[in-house]
């Protein structure tokens, strides 16, 4: 961040985000801030708009399926339905967070798997699995994996079939962690976000192409009446009332004035300006590496989100490259794809707005180089690698 912004970071560093008596400009900016993003994403006018300045999407996530849990369960019980076997649905191309949530808050998740070409979710595999007790859908724009789009829209058309036809009013939950501070600026027309009418939540990361430092994320409700008022918390002890919906008391400032900084002093041309320049920054690396021999896009590009895999079967692993490209000061992640995908080890590389055409330049002849010389040694030379995380999940 800017100089000016890490003192701003620097003269809040002690201030407490729940004293908002002490301290009502924080709170005052933080409602700014939710305002600010509720628009971006199209959320309908309300006198006030929903949401929560949270630690991280993680956090956010929980939250927001949290409410969708409660939400179902209150619908159930005022039918006289039974209320104990709530389930969601989501990918496997799901971040952590998702199966954390199902674990934590007792859910059945119901995970559609990834296909041999197939890496994310569509209409007809949601379809197969949602039901009467079905609290929430998750649907991923930018997933951690391959970093694809997931088909909101038809699966939003899907839950309003579904509405109409069995009584279930299924809400999504959009995982927008990058892409909720990308699209709207690179692609406005793309509806994925409240514009479609069973959107109910979607979650950003500040510190992604929000271009805070981390710590902080942020939970979106298309309306104030997706948040059931039983899960809102009215502290008194601080001197004023303060409605809160978060799983901590106390969290710092800083970030959420950070927040705040960025959107004021980059206002929405500036944050268009840096994402057009990573997503170009994006789509010439990834160009130059599909028209090469010996790199396969699996990315659709919509997001400076560039995976790939090798197009042949060298004697060396993506691990392998990856350890070895270390050398150059390079770290790109190597790892499997999650179950039925899992044969494809794919690489990964994140574009954000320090990194410039020079560095794409710079880094596509360091690919190519050290694959060549990769290729030309002895086996017997390489230190055998292996993925250095157990498990599926990258963050
Ligand atoms: C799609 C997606 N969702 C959720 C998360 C978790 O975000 P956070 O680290 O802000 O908690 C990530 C992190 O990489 C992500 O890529």
């Amino acid at each position: 961040m800017e100089p000016e912004a890490d003192q701003l970071i620097m003269e809040n560093l002690g201030k407490n985000f729940i004293d908002s008596f002490e301290y009502p400009e924080t709170a005052e900016i933080h409602q700014r801030t939710v305002n600010m993003l509720a628009q971006l994403f199209n959320a309908p006018e309300y006198d006030e708009f929903c949401g929560t300045a949270t630690v991280g999407s993680s956090e956010a996530i929980e939250l927001g399926l949290l409410a969708h849990k409660w939400t179902w369960k209150s619908k159930r019980l005022t039918q006289g339905k039974d209320a104990n076997h709530p389930n969601i649905v989501f990918g496997a191309d799901a971040h952590i967070c998702w199966d954390k949530f199902a674990r934590y808050f007792d859910v059945e998740p119901r995970i559609i798997p990834m296909q041999e070409n197939r890496f994310c979710i569509d209409a007809d595999s949601v379809r197969e699995r949602i039901d009467e007790n079905t609290i929430a859908v998750g649907a991923i724009m930018g997933t951690t994996f391959t970093g694809a789009c997931e088909p909101v829209k038809g699966i939003n058309d899907l839950l309003v079939q579904i509405k109409k036809i069995e009584g279930w009013d299924i809400p999504i939950h959009v995982d927008a962690a990058s892409a909720g501070f990308i699209l709207p600026f690179t692609n406005p027309e793309l509806e994925w976000d409240f514009r479609l009418q069973q959107v109910r939540s979607i979650n950003v990361s500040g510190h992604k192409f929000g271009l805070v430092y981390p710590g902080v994320g942020w939970l979106l409700f298309r309306s104030p009446g997706d948040l059931p008022e039983d899960l809102i918390f009215y502290v008194n002890y601080l001197g004023d009332t303060m409605p809160t919906y978060t799983l901590n008391f106390s969290r710092g400032s800083d970030m959420v004035l950070a927040q705040y900084y960025n959107l004021l002093r980059l206002g929405y041309s500036g944050y268009a300006k840096v994402m057009d320049n990573c997503l170009n920054n994006a789509r010439y690396l990834a160009d130059k590496l599909s028209s090469s021999d010996i790199f396969e896009l699996i990315s659709d590009m919509q997001l400076p989100i560039i995976t790939f895999k090798f197009k042949h079967a060298p004697n060396f692993t993506p691990f392998q490259l990856a350890q070895k490209l270390r050398e150059r000061g390079w770290m790109l992640p190597a790892y499997t794809l999650p179950p039925h995908a899992e044969h494809l080890t794919v690489m990964r590389i994140i574009v954000r707005e320090t990194f410039s055409r020079d560095m794409a330049e710079t880094l596509y002849n360091d690919l190519v180089k050290t694959y060549q010389l990769l290729d030309h040694q002895e086996v017997e030379n390489l230190q055998p690698q292996v993925s250095p995380r157990k498990g599926h999940h990258v963050t």
